[in-house]
């Protein structure tokens, strides 16, 4: 056997039994996806303009996985946890409270300043040990799926120090690594976003970009999303219209976004 047929007839699959892929369970998001799901261990960056549903789709994602026991836990850096769950509840019908006491779910507020606060003391210590606890903190049991809402604010509370920023980012998603869960990174862009490579991220932190985008089309906006990357699927490359309904986010991938 020459060695381009050796390397076509090894199955992708039974290489590497390890590799899981966990739907989005969004709409017909997973559809957009050849493999279905994101590969457990890596992290999205979900990217957008205010207003644009990257609460709603998180909350979704995980509100849906807990319906099929996944558990799922959501870091409100800017929302107060309870705040965030009643819009859910009153735009949504979702009862987090609900998949919280089935510990299903847990939505934790984290102050981002007394975060800051924190990391700043544990570095002037030299105290790595001390960082791993604050990174380990907010998880009161081990995810299928983690929701940082958002990268935008922490980095906002360590405007005086980048440095310190991205030690406790890389951190916290090595936190994440051990527990093999689907990452989302929610990343506050321009409503009709640009210039990706200058939202600020580490390099760590994107095996995946998905964005929302709310254009303006003469007299009104539409919604698209579109999954920019994802390094473990191929995927659908075009723009895809969605809407907000009292369902959430709903995908419409068979619409074109400009007619
Ligand atoms: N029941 C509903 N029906 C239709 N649209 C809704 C409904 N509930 C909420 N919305 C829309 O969802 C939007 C808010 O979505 P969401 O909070 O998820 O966005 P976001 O990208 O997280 O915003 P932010 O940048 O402010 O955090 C609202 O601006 C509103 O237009
Ligand atoms: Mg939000």
């Amino acid at each position: 056997m020459g060695i381009d047929e050796e390397i076509k007839s090894v199955d992708k699959n039974a290489r590497k039994p390890d590799v899981e892929f966990l739907p989005v369970r969004v709409s017909t998001f997973d559809d957009m996806i050849e493999r279905r799901g994101i590969e457990r261990g890596n992290t999205v960056l979900i990217a957008g303009g205010c207003g644009t549903g990257k609460s709603t789709f998180c909350m979704q994602s995980l509100y849906y996985g807990a319906m099929k026991g996944e558990k799922g836990v959501y870091l409100t850096f800017e929302e107060p946890a309870e705040k965030l769950k009643r819009h859910m509840w009153l735009n949504f019908g979702w009862d987090v409270d609900s998949m919280e006491k089935k510990k299903l779910m847990a939505v934790v507020t984290v102050d981002p300043f007394e975060l800051a606060r924190s990391v700043e003391a544990a570095l002037m210590k030299q105290r790595g040990k001390l960082l791993i606890e604050i990174s380990e903190m907010s998880m009161p049991f081990k995810p299928d799926r983690v929701a940082v809402d958002s990268i935008s604010a922490i980095s906002a509370a360590f405007v005086d120090n980048p440095e310190h920023y991205r030690t406790y980012l890389r951190y916290l998603f090595q936190t994440l690594d051990n527990y093999n869960s689907v990452n989302y990174g929610l990343v506050e862009t321009e409503q009709e976003p640009q210039v990706y490579s200058r939202l600020g991220i580490e390099e760590f932190l994107s095996d995946g970009v998905v964005i929302f985008y709310h254009v303006k089309k003469e007299q009104h906006r539409v919604r698209a999303v579109e999954i920019l990357k994802l390094r473990s699927s191929n995927h659908v490359k075009k723009l895809v219209p969605y809407r907000i309904t009292e369902r959430g986010i709903e995908i419409f991938e068979s619409e074109e976004v400009f007619v």
